[in-house]
């Protein structure tokens, strides 16, 4: 396997919570794998690890004071800021969390976060009525929306002896974050992508409608995976889930709706990826206002069907993605989709099972393409998922 982290510049920040001995760990696995990996730490990390540890074990000099320069530039914020492939705060405190969600620069972290460019990974851990504090959600939510990648904390036993969240997220997961944002190459720049997320509603009158479980967590990583990677993204959705700046979003409702705006724009892609979950079948008749129950014991719903979208842009000349969504028979039902669609690849998944799939946040998926190529994955977050995903995509784009 590729090893991502040789060679690579990490600066690891470490601030004042109680899992920062876990660093020294991560610190020495990256070290162990060839990545150059540069310490900052605040000044209450050092109430819980000693520099000389850091030190040891990634031979560089642990950098804890803004005006204490030893970088050529003789600045090291900026040296940092500048030469690093990455900057990851592992732990992140909910004082750090705060500083840099207001732009606050009073300490060698805060200030190399706010003059960099480079990506930035936090993995917070505090006690979990600290991390359900409102100030936190609100500040932590406006990282996220500022390209701040949040690994968020997970569930478990806490230092107080509570159980809740706010624990570290595992090494390895830490690990698989870091490597899969310093293996995001520009590798899809200038191409234009379409993505289609979420579940369809079909109108029976104005407050009711037909809809189904998806929730567009697929489609949307999708769509921030592709951008992260360079792509130009039109999102047409109907979730409302968070969308990061860069991607262009498109919200409809109806199949019908998505249908148009997909029409609309299919000339000018180089690619599209429908990820939504588009209703075969709408109710006949749409009735104005709300149906009353008052009188009426029995209802039928006639229901008649949508244009599929995959067949009416069978002849676009740009690679298609469809995803087939199935309880049963999941790989002859995906691929007899491929062949009839005329498609170029088919993500195959298994709705039936809870843990993965519809509103879950993992999934687990089989991609097939054109040329018979099969690649199984193992239960993933769906931003992982997405990036095997569009992976496999890089194989079939020019
Ligand atoms: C024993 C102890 C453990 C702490 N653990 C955490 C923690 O896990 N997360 C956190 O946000 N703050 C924690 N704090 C509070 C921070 O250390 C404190 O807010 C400090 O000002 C953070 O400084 P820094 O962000 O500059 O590192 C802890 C404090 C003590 C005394």
């Amino acid at each position: 396997m590729k090893n991502i982290l040789k060679n690579k510049k990490i600066a690891l920040c470490v601030c004042g919570s109680i899992s920062a001995y876990k660093s020294v760990d991560l610190a020495s696995k990256w070290v162990q794998q060839g990545a150059d990996v540069k310490v900052l730490m605040t000044k209450s990390a050092q109430k819980f690890v000693g520099k000389a540890t850091f030190e040891g074990i990634t031979h560089n000099k642990v950098v804890d004071d803004l005006w204490n320069n030893e970088s050529d530039l003789n600045i090291d914020h900026l040296d940092i800021a500048k030469n690093s492939d990455l900057l990851i705060v592992s732990p992140i405190t909910a004082n750090m969390i705060s500083k840099i969600a207001h732009g606050v620069s009073d300490d060698i972290i805060s200030t190399t976060l706010l003059a960099t460019e480079k990506p930035i990974i936090i993995a917070p851990a505090m006690d979990g009525n600290m991390y359900d504090h409102f100030a936190v959600k609100k500040n932590i939510e406006l990282l996220k929306k500022n390209g701040v990648i949040v690994l968020e904390p997970e569930s478990g036993y806490l230092a107080s002896g509570l159980t809740g969240k706010g624990r570290l997220r595992n090494q390895e997961e830490i690990t698989a974050e870091v490597e899969r944002v310093l293996s995001i190459a520009d590798d899809l720049k200038g191409k234009n992508i379409l993505i289609s997320a979420g579940g369809t509603r079909e109108p029976i009158d104005s407050v009711r409608f037909i809809g189904n479980r998806s929730s567009g967590k697929m489609g949307h990583s999708l769509a921030e995976i592709c951008s992260q990677r360079g792509a130009n993204v039109t999102l047409v959705t109907t979730s409302n889930l968070f969308v990061p700046n860069g991607i262009k979003k498109i919200s409809v409702s109806t199949a019908e709706e998505m249908k148009v705006e997909i029409i609309n724009l299919i000339d000018s892609m180089d690619c599209i990826i429908m990820a939504a979950a588009v209703a075969d079948f709408k109710p006949e008749i749409f009735n104005e206002g709300k149906v009353k129950k008052d009188g009426i014991e029995k209802m039928e719903l006639n229901l008649v069907k949508n244009d599929d979208i995959l067949n009416l842009i069978k002849d676009s000349k740009c690679i298609k993605i469809g995803f087939a969504a199935e309880t049963s028979n999941h790989d002859e039902f995906g691929v007899n989709k491929l062949n009839s669609k005329d498609l170029d690849m088919i993500v195959i998944n298994d709705v039936s099972n809870s843990q993965i799939g519809f509103e879950s946040d993992y999934n687990q998926v089989k991609i097939i393409t054109k040329k018979g190529d099969i690649f199984k994955s193992d239960i993933e977050n769906k931003k992982i998922i997405a990036s095997n995903i569009i992976d496999k995509l890089k194989t079939i784009i020019n």
